[in-house]
């Protein structure tokens, strides 16, 4: 079941403070991935503890599943993985400039919410001035996987991301997945119940030139 919580709301107004890298990661020089709306984190978890040579962080903004997840990371001393809670797009609004540093390799945008009604389309992760803020500090060469099961969303988002023109399509077959933040290519939760389902998905990667 899809729980859906509306970011525009206002209790999403204030953000927790944003530590540096240095405080999140025992290595904050590794390469470093950003997953937006990591849900409770499983499948970061499963990216941390098979590719130590790399940095995850997750943005979710339910904040019991971002409690369970930290609380599970330090359990685990799980160094290379870390998780902030809020609305994603107010978080890279603020902070960009902290954490979109040179070491930022990669964003995933995985099954977001598809807020299907016209007038919620505004509650979308995916906005125009968030693709504008992250072609301005991402750099060249890094990229950003979009993945969703709903055809609508995916256009809608493909359809944003391509509108700046900072950004281009790779061709999935171009692209050598042994390199990138998921060389074994761990599915998400939501993926495996769209595969378990045999439902289709649509999946586009964008480089920053
Ligand atoms: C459908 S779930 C997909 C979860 C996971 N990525 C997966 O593929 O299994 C979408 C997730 O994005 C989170 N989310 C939605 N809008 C968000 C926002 N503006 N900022 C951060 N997280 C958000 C939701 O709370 C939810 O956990």
């Amino acid at each position: 079941m899809r729980q859906h919580v509306n970011p525009l709301s206002r209790n999403f107004d204030q953000i927790e403070r944003i530590p540096s890298l240095i405080e999140m990661f025992d290595d904050s020089k590794l390469p470093l991935h950003l997953d937006i709306g990591s849900a409770a984190g499983e499948f970061l978890f499963d990216l941390a503890l098979n590719n130590t040579k790399w940095n995850y962080l997750g943005i979710e903004i339910r904040e019991r599943l971002v409690r369970t997840a930290k609380l599970k990371a330090r359990e685990r001393e799980i160094k290379n993985l870390y998780f902030l809670f809020g609305n994603a797009n107010k978080i890279v609004h603020e902070f960009h400039s902290q954490f979109i540093t040179k070491n930022l390799q990669s964003i995933s945008f995985n099954f977001p919410d598809p807020w299907f009604k016209k007038r919620h389309h505004k509650r979308r992760v995916i906005q125009p001035e968030l693709v504008n803020i992250l072609s301005k500090s991402m750099r060249s060469g890094s990229q950003i996987f979009i993945k969703t099961d709903v055809k609508d969303l995916f256009n809608y988002m493909d359809c944003t991301i391509s509108s700046n023109f900072n950004f281009k399509k790779i061709a999935k077959k171009d692209f050598n997945y042994s390199e990138s933040f998921n060389p074994n290519k761990f599915q998400t939760n939501r993926e495996k119940y769209v595969v378990g389902n045999e439902l289709d998905i649509y999946e586009r990667i964008y480089m920053k030139i």
